[in-house]
């Protein structure tokens, strides 16, 4: 099983995370108990949503549990019972309309992996948080595997793989993506050590680790504020280049804020700015 003490310590989380059910909300009982005990989550039942925005919850669940809604699963802010619950949505309209009506090719990120004419790079995503750049990459052409340290964000990934497997729209793209849970840092020197056949395969490295927002820049949207609410900021991000590095075959690409340096001060070969962040390529 993956080792997951570091999201622990990250989050500074005293009470284990619980993914809670609600009476009124038609879903498969068996499907998210499965769930809970695969990302090691208490599984809890409850009367209804609002019952759990009280000290009492709190108390019990601590800052953020995972809900079961309607729209899937879903992270909240037991705090804040205006956020509503952030679900990772592979059949959203917004990330449709990206993939249908967006740059396509000419996406900054597809640039920056270097996707060209017929070519597209397999991409190991060592960060992948809520999905949406292995997504964009997935609907592109690209074979994605998706790393994820944090029990509660591989939940959602995986809750938002299962219902995208089931949804015309984009059954096709999620076909390309997998989800392997655990430190990328350590999986990363697995796969460029042990899997010899896989190294080979691997084009892309791709990394965006949690970098602290400026206190003055725009407001973040809501629902990513809970998500960096409950991840904090990854301090150890410099730790993922070395291996990313050795496991690459043709490129590594890192997505930093435009403000912030490179990782382990490493120079890249070139890089891609767009108007918030940047994509440092490095090549190989
Ligand atoms: C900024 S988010 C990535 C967002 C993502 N690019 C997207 O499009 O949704 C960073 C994610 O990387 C994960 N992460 C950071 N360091 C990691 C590591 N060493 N191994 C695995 N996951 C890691 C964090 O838990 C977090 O979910």
């Amino acid at each position: 099983m993956p080792d997951f003490t570091g999201r622990i310590l990250l989050n500074n989380q005293q009470n284990p995370l619980s993914l809670i059910k609600f009476n009124d909300v038609l879903s498969d009982i068996k499907y998210l108990k499965e769930l809970a005990s695969t990302y090691q989550l208490d599984f809890v039942g409850l009367q209804k949503l609002s019952d759990i925005y009280t000290d009492k919850a709190v108390n019990q669940y601590g800052q953020h549990a995972l809900v079961s809604v309607d729209e899937g699963v879903g992270l909240v802010d037991l705090h804040d019972p205006k956020l509503l619950p952030l679900c990772v949505d592979f059949t959203a309209d917004a990330l449709l309309y990206r993939k249908d009506k967006g740059g396509g090719k000419n996406e900054a990120i597809a640039k920056a992996v270097g996707i060209k004419g017929i070519f597209r790079p397999s991409v190991v995503d060592a960060t992948a948080g809520l999905g949406t750049d292995s997504f964009i990459l997935a609907s592109l052409g690209c074979q994605v595997t998706l790393l994820e340290r944090t029990n509660i964000v591989c939940a959602l990934l995986h809750d938002g793989l299962e219902r995208g497997r089931q949804d015309g729209q984009s059954m096709d793209i999620v076909a390309r993506m997998q989800l392997l849970p655990g430190n990328a840092v350590e999986r990363l020197h697995a796969l460029a050590q042990g899997e010899v056949e896989q190294k080979n395969t691997v084009d892309v490295v791709y990394l965006d680790p949690m970098f602290p927002h400026k206190k003055k820049s725009a407001a973040v949207k809501k629902p990513m504020k809970m998500f960096q609410t409950l991840l904090g900021h990854d301090a150890d991000a410099d730790d993922l280049l070395t291996p990313a590095l050795a496991l690459a075959s043709k490129r590594v690409v890192v997505k930093r804020p435009n403000y912030a340096p490179f990782l382990q001060d490493h120079t890249p070969t070139m890089q891609i700015k767009g108007k918030k962040h940047r994509f440092d390529v490095y090549l190989l």
